[in-house]
C-alpha cells in the first residue's frame, strides 16, 4: 500500500531572512519535517515525499543549499518538480547527487511502485508566472503512461490545470492544458492530479480525474473570490497532503503542520 506525502511553495530565502518580510518559510519547513518524521510511526511507512515547486523564492544557488539543508533531516526520500519561482539549472545542480534528477532538460521522473506510478512533471517557463509543458514533457507524460499498464497514476506538477476562483492566481495557472487532457484521457486506469501554486487545499476536475491542490508549508494565497482582488497571501497555517493507494485506489488526508495537543482516548465516552 503505497504512501505519497507531498508538501508544496515551500519558498526558502536566504538564511536570516524572511520571504516578502513577514514570512519565516525555513521555520515552516523545518516544522514540516518535524511533523512528518514524528507522524511517520502512526502514518508510515511513507515511500516518497514529493515536493509540488516554489522550493525557493528566487532560484538561487544559497536558496536550494538552504532549501536541502532542512530537508537532509527528513527520514523519507524526496523528490521535487520546479515551480514558477524556482531556476532550472539551479535546482538541478542541488540535486545533482540524486538518481532521479534528469542530467539536461525539463525536470521530469517517473518513481514505480508495485501498486501505482508517481510522475513528476516540469511545468516551469522560465521567468514567467503561469507554466506550461513543453514537447518534452508532453511526451515524457505519453511515454510514462503507456508504460504504466493501467495502475494507478499519480502526476505531480506545480500549475493547476483549472481556475480556482481567485482571479490574480487565475491568470497564472497551466496556460494550454490541452496536451495534459489529451495524454490522461484514454488512459485505462486511475489518475489523481496534483498541483501547488495556489497555497491552499482545493479539490477540482480536470479531464473527469481529480485534481487537488496542495496548501504551502508556510502561508496561504488570501482566499478571496472578488474580480479585483488583490494578490496577497494570508497566514493560514501551513498543511500537506498524503496520497496512499486503498482498495486500489488513490484516498488523500489533509494533515496541518504542527504539534497539536492530543490524542486523548476516546474511550468511556462512547454510548
Ligand atoms: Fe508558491
Ligand atoms: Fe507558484
Amino acid at each position: 500500500m503505497t504512501k505519497i506525502l507531498q508538501i508544496s511553495d515551500t519558498h526558502i530565502v536566504p538564511e536570516g531572512e524572511l520571504a516578502y518580510e513577514k514570512v519565516d518559510t525555513a521555520a515552516a519547513l523545518a516544522d514540516t519535517v518535524a511533523t512528518i518524521n514524528r507522524l511517520l510511526p502512526q502514518i508510515g511507512p511513507v515511500d516518497l515525499v514529493i515536493v509540488t515547486g516554489d522550493l525557493t523564492e528566487h532560484g538561487t544557488p544559497e536558496e536550494y543549499r538552504h532549501f536541502q539543508d532542512i530537508v537532509s533531516n527528513l527520514d523519507v526520500p524526496c523528490r521535487a518538480v520546479p515551480g514558477n519561482h524556482d531556476r532550472r539549472e539551479a535546482m538541478r545542480e542541488s540535486f545533482s547527487n540524486a538518481n532521479w534528477m534528469p542530467a539536461t532538460g525539463p525536470i521530469g521522473w517517473i518513481a514505480e511502485f508495485a501498486d501505482c506510478i508517481t510522475v513528476g512533471l516540469d511545468s516551469l517557463v522560465e521567468g514567467k508566472a503561469h507554466g506550461a509543458l513543453d514537447g518534452d514533457t508532453r511526451h515524457f507524460l505519453q511515454n510514462a503512461l503507456a508504460r504504466s499498464g493501467g495502475k494507478p497514476v499519480l502526476i505531480g506538477l506545480h500549475h493547476p490545470p483549472y481556475a480556482a476562483g481567485i482571479a490574480a492566481m487565475d491568470a497564472q495557472n497551466l496556460i494550454d492544458p490541452t496536451p495534459l487532457l489529451s495524454a490522461i484521457t484514454d488512459y485505462p486506469g486511475e489518475i489523481r492530479l496534483v498541483c501547488g501554486h495556489l497555497h491552499r487545499s482545493i479539490t477540482g476536475i480536470f479531464g473527469g480525474r481529480i485534481c487537488q491542490v496542495c496548501p504551502g508549508t508556510s502561508h496561504a494565497v488570501t482566499l478571496d473570490h472578488r474580480a479585483a482582488a488583490e494578490n496577497s497571501l494570508t497566514m493560514e497555517p501551513g498543511g500537506m497532503l498524503l496520497h496512499e493507494i486503498r482498495e486500489g485506489a488513490f484516498l488523500t488526508h489533509w494533515i496541518p503542520v504542527g504539534r497539536f495537543q492530543g490524542p486523548y482516548p476516546f474511550a468511556g465516552f462512547e454510548p
